[in-house]
């Protein structure tokens, strides 16, 4: 996903290795993440591919089956891992993930601790954001999550921006050694107040801290604590509201009922300047889609106060 080597920057030119993780896409709420083997297939419902057909095509090629199907092969950032991740725990998706970057002020260079890791949808990206200088400190008390999420992070080329610790936050708080040198914490624990305390201690001065709740009593909590310590503390929900593009022909509904969107026949020729000419000009349809991703939690932020 990213190198510290500089010829393997993160690049849409670079092309396919032996050994690289690559997700391969359907459609957008079908894609998986598989490491290339030489000798080894991928099926899907389209056909059989090989990943030795895949070394060598640069990242974005389309590539096709032994029946002609056809997937395309994507570069593992950070975006997409997150749609792909193994959920081991709830996770952060890309609304809160964006905002929670912009709003903590996470730039090349910063050093960011994080607790808990969970399944490090959140860390990927922080990561991502904070090299080729940075670090993110993650930290979980449940060891096996923590042994999983540094698999993933070493998997997609990451393990030099993150390090990853066993440790009950809530009850010992961050490490001394983290004391002062801290631009911005994130905390996505049930009980983040018993941590503010510490958080405060990290932060450098002007520092910025995140936590995130799925219930508004938590938030509550939070905030009576962050005012020992915090300023500008400020809660915001993030809601996404997707759109669905389709392209048909209006019809007048049956029994004179009201307008329906039918499939499109496309027959395209071209006119004589070159240009692609409809027989009958599809309508794009554009409308909010059914199923509305809600509520996924409350993200309080809050910058450290000034001594
Ligand atoms: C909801 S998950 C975090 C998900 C993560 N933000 C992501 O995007 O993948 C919460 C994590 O906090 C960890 N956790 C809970 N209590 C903790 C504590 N006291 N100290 C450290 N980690 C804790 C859990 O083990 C769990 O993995």
């Amino acid at each position: 996903m990213f190198s510290s080597d500089p010829s393997k920057r993160n690049s849409f030119k670079r092309r396919i290795c032996d050994g690289d993780l690559v997700i391969v896409y359907e459609r957008h709420d079908n894609m998986k993440a598989i490491k290339i083997k030489v000798g080894l297939d991928f099926q899907n419902r389209y056909g059989v591919f090989k990943h030795s057909d895949w070394i060598g095509k640069p990242f974005g090629s389309k590539v096709f089956s032994n029946k002609g199907g056809f997937v395309h092969l994507l570069f593992p950032t950070p975006e997409l891992w997150t749609l792909v991740l193994s959920h081991r725990t709830q996770i952060l998706y890309l609304a809160d993930i964006s905002f929670v970057i912009s709003y903590l002020e996470v730039v090349p260079g910063c050093v960011v601790l994080e607790s808990g890791t969970g399944s490090g949808s959140l860390t990927t990206s922080l990561a991502r954001a904070v090299a080729p200088s940075g670090h993110v400190y993650t930290f979980d008390f449940h060891e096996q999550r923590a042994a999983l999420a540094r698999e993933d992070f070493i998997m997609n080329g990451l393990e030099s921006f993150i390090t990853v610790s066993v440790r009950d936050i809530q009850g010992e708080g961050f490490p001394d050694e983290f004391c002062r040198v801290v631009d911005s914490v994130f905390l996505d624990l049930p009980q983040p107040w018993l941590a503010l305390p510490s958080a405060a201690r990290m932060l450098k001065q002007d520092g910025v801290l995140c936590s995130f709740s799925p219930c508004i009593e938590q938030v509550q909590r939070s905030c009576e604590t962050l005012r020992h310590n915090f300023t500008d503390v400020r809660t915001f929900e993030v809601l996404l509201r997707m759109y669905e593009i389709r392209e048909g022909r209006m019809e007048v509904g049956r029994n004179g009922g009201p307008m329906v969107l039918k499939p499109h026949k496309k027959r395209q020729h071209l006119s004589s300047e070159g240009e692609c000419e409809d027989e009958e000009r599809p309508t794009i349809m554009v409308k909010p889609c059914n199923e509305a991703r809600g509520h996924t939690g409350y993200l309080t932020f809050a910058r450290l106060a000034c001594t």
